[in-house]
C-alpha cells in the first residue's frame, strides 16, 4: 500500500511564516518520499466572512506561494477543494457518522464562533467533517500541520475508525505529523498563535525585507531575563524563530547570552531579521516570477486536480457501494 500525504490551507489573502514552519516546510520535505496531495480548501475558507471579488486572486496567490516555497508540481498533486466535487460528497455521507456532541466541542468552532457570533453558519460546525473528507478520499496515512489542527486529525481517525467498523474497512487512520515548530505565536501578542487576522501579529512570506525587518524589531519581548522566572513568551518565540531561521551557532550564542543575563534583544532581533530575510527573499522572488505566468499556474491546478479527480472517484464508488448507495 503506497504512503499518502495530505495536507490542506485556506486560500485567506496571505501565507504567512507560521504556516511555512508548522506545515508548508514539512510538505516540501515529505514530497519526495511519500505520494502527496496538497490542497488549497475554498470551501473551507468560505464558513467564515469573506470577499467573493478576492477569492479567485487569493485561490492563485495561495498556489503561487506554495510553489514558490517549494511544493514541486512535478512531484505533488496540487489543486483546488471545489474543483473536485467529491469532497463534498464524501462530507456528507460522513456527516451521517459524525457526532453533533464532538463537532460543538472543536476548539476552533468554539473559537470561531465566538469571534462570528452573527455569523455561526453550519458550514462552520460541519467544517471538521469537511476536513476528514479531504483526508479520507485520498486515503492518505501522514498529514502535516501544525498543533492547531491536530484536534480535527483526531476526528478523522474516529470517523475513519466508526466508517470501518460500520461498513467494513475502508480507510487508513491517518496521523497528525507535526513539525519541530508547529505553534509560532504572534509577534505583537505572543500569547496568541500567529495569524492572518491579527495585524503585526505575522510576517507574510510575500512581505518585503523591509516589513519583516519592521514586524521583528517590534516583537514583544521582556526587560530581560530573571534569575528562577521563565523565559516569556515572546522571547522564547523569537527563539523558536531563530531555531529556524538561523544557523545552529547563532542560536546557541543567543541562548548562551540569556543564560548569562547578558543578552541585549535588539541585537538578537536585528540578526534574526538578516536570516528570515535571506530565508524568504528566494520565496518573494519564486513567486514573483510566477505570478507572471498565470496560465503555468492555472496548468498546474488543473492537472492537479484531473489527477487527484480520478483517485477520489474510486474512493467514492467504494464507499457509496459499501453504504448500500450503488
Ligand atoms: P490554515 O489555512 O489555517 O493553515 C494552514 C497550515 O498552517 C498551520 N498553521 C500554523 N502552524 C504553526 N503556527 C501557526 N501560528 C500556524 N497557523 C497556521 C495550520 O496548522 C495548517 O497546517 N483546516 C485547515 C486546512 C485544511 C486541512 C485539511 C489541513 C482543510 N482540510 C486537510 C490538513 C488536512 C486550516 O484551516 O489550515
Amino acid at each position: 500500500m503506497v504512503t499518502r500525504v495530505f495536507s490542506g490551507i485556506q486560500p485567506t489573502g496571505l501565507v504567512h511564516i507560521g504556516n511555512y514552519l508548522g506545515a508548508i516546510k514539512a510538505w516540501v520535505e515529505l514530497q519526495h518520499r511519500y505520494e502527496s496531495f496538497f490542497c488549497i480548501v475554498d470551501y473551507h475558507a468560505i464558513t467564515a466572512p469573506y470577499d467573493p471579488s478576492q477569492m479567485q486572486k487569493n485561490i492563485f496567490d495561495a498556489a503561487v506561494i506554495n510553489v514558490a516555497a517549494g511544493l514541486d508540481p512535478r512531484v505533488s498533486t496540487i489543486f483546488v477543494q471545489s474543483h473536485v466535487p467529491e469532497h463534498t460528497e464524501l462530507a456528507w455521507l460522513l456527516n451521517s457518522i459524525a457526532p453533533m456532541g464532538r463537532l460543538t466541542r472543536m476548539t476552533q468552532f468554539k473559537e470561531k464562533s465566538r469571534l462570528f457570533r452573527e455569523e455561526i453558519n453550519a458550514g462552520l460546525f460541519n467544517y471538521p467533517v469537511l476536513q476528514a473528507a479531504d483526508i479520507l478520499l485520498y486515503k492518505a496515512s501522514v498529514v502535516p500541520v501544525g498543533e492547531d489542527q491536530v484536534q480535527h486529525i483526531e476526528l478523522t481517525r474516529d470517523l475513519a475508525r466508526k466508517f470501518n467498523v460500520t461498513f467494513g474497512d475502508t480507510f487508513h487512520e491517518p496521523e497528525a505529523h507535526l513539525s519541530a515548530a508547529p505553534r509560532i505565536m504572534g509577534l505583537s501578542d505572543p500569547d496568541r498563535k500567529m495569524s492572518k487576522s491579527i495585524p503585526g501579529s505575522y510576517i507574510a512570506l510575500a512581505d518585503h525585507p523591509d516589513k519583516v525587518r519592521q514586524q521583528i524589531l517590534r516583537a514583544v519581548t521582556d526587560a530581560g531575563p530573571e534569575t528562577g522566572k521563565p523565559m516569556s513568551s515572546g522571547t522564547a518565540n523569537l527563539f523558536i524563530l531563530m531555531s529556524q531561521f538561523s544557523p545552529p551557532e547563532t542560536y546557541e550564542r543567543f541562548r548562551r547570552e540569556y543564560n548569562e543575563g547578558a543578552i541585549r534583544y535588539s541585537e538578537m532581533k536585528r540578526v534574526l531579521a538578516d536570516d528570515v530575510v535571506d530565508a524568504l527573499t528566494p520565496i518573494r522572488e519564486a513567486a514573483e516570477d510566477l505570478a507572471a505566468r498565470p496560465d503555468y499556474v492555472r496548468q498546474i491546478l488543473g492537472d492537479g486536480a484531473c489527477k487527484a479527480r480520478r483517485i477520489a472517484q474510486r474512493t467514492i464508488v467504494e464507499v457509496k457501494l459499501k453504504m448500500g448507495l450503488l
